[in-house]
């Protein structure tokens, strides 16, 4: 089997070299890949890259994901994040290949505190969730044969991510300042690659598993929850923590250009009933994960 992966640097893409290693040939590319034209800003000349690898599946990791950045630079976005699944979307049809995508919580409006199912009305309030919306839209039109898996709150141990900020500036600082209306899972990149190898795998046998799936890991937080989770666990782990207190302040204490969900609960019924996998909490990742970057 030939897989085609693509953003292969980000924080999933880097977890999916390895998850889907065991799948077969793997052909991985980012926008600077010289082999192959994987430049997501130019949408078209995707379909000559796909067209020339022959894939079995396709596997989308790249994504436009500077989400304040976004809504400065709608076009861009939306080339990224829109038109290039299009063109894959199609490219995959063609050939009768899988294609795999991620999309994310920000295509709701994150009203109401209920965990929200695949059926549930998307309204997105930014840029980068109108965009990922469309993108999803776009492969549900083109290829029948996908797997588009909603995620939320990514962290991965390699790079940079929120989990790692909390913990410098717990070393440096008396008391930190986090948000505690957004509520959400944080969802490690280990697990997104784990799951879709798995998903692949199942869904090259049964193909009536395409589809929509929501998917993060089990439980829910806050970011200030997720911030005190992470400065208690690094003390756990012995590290010296100065920060005293994780100050509780409305989202509305930080402005940014684009505007989240607050909201952003997604169930995982469908994803664990499907593939018959269950979602662990969300803080044995991120413990995981800290363990790793500190040790
Ligand atoms: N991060 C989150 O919290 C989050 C939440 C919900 C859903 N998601 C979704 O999960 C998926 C993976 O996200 P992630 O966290 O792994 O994102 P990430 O770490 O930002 O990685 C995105 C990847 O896309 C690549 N990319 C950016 N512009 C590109 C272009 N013009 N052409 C080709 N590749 C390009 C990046 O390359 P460079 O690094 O070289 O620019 C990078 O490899 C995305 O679909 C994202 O929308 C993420």
């Amino acid at each position: 089997m030939k897989v085609l992966l693509l953003g292969k640097g980000g924080q999933v893409g880097w977890e999916l070299q390895r998850a889907l290693a065991p799948l077969g040939e793997i052909v991985a590319l980012d926008h600077d890949s010289t082999d192959w034209f994987a430049d997501f800003s130019q949408p078209a000349r995707l379909a000559e890259t796909v067209a020339a690898i022959r894939p079995d599946v396709i596997v989308n990791a790249a994504a436009h994901t500077a989400v304040d950045k976004a809504e400065s630079e709608p076009e861009l976005a939306r080339r990224i994040n829109a038109e290039a699944p299009a063109v894959l979307a199609r490219a995959a049809a063609g050939l009768g290949a899988l294609l795999v995508h991620y999309s994310t919580d920000y295509v709701f409006d994150g009203s109401g505190d209920a965990p929200r199912d695949e059926s549930a009305p998307t309204g997105p309030l930014s840029v980068y969730g109108q965009t990922k919306l469309e993108g999803e839209q776009a492969i549900q039109q083109a290829c029948p044969k996908h797997l588009i898996f909603r995620t939320s709150w990514v962290y991965a141990a390699r790079g940079g991510n929120f989990a790692k900020t909390m913990l410098r500036l717990g070393r440096e600082r008396d008391r930190l300042t986090v948000i505690d209306d957004q509520i959400g899972a944080p969802t490690g990149a280990e697990l997104l690659a784990d799951a879709t190898a798995h998903a692949i795998r199942a869904t090259l046998a049964d193909p009536s598993k395409a589809g929509l799936y929501h998917l993060v890991a089990g439980g829910q937080t806050s970011w200030n929850g997720y911030a005190r989770f992470v400065l208690e666990t690094a003390r756990m782990l012995g590290i010296e923590i100065k920060a005293t207190d994780v100050e509780a302040v409305p989202t509305t204490a930080f402005p940014t250009p684009a505007k989240r969900p607050l909201n952003s609960r997604l169930d995982t019924g469908k994803f664990q009933r499907t593939f018959g996998l269950a979602l662990a909490p969300w803080q044995s990742g991120v413990e995981r994960m800290l363990r790793e970057t500190l040790s």
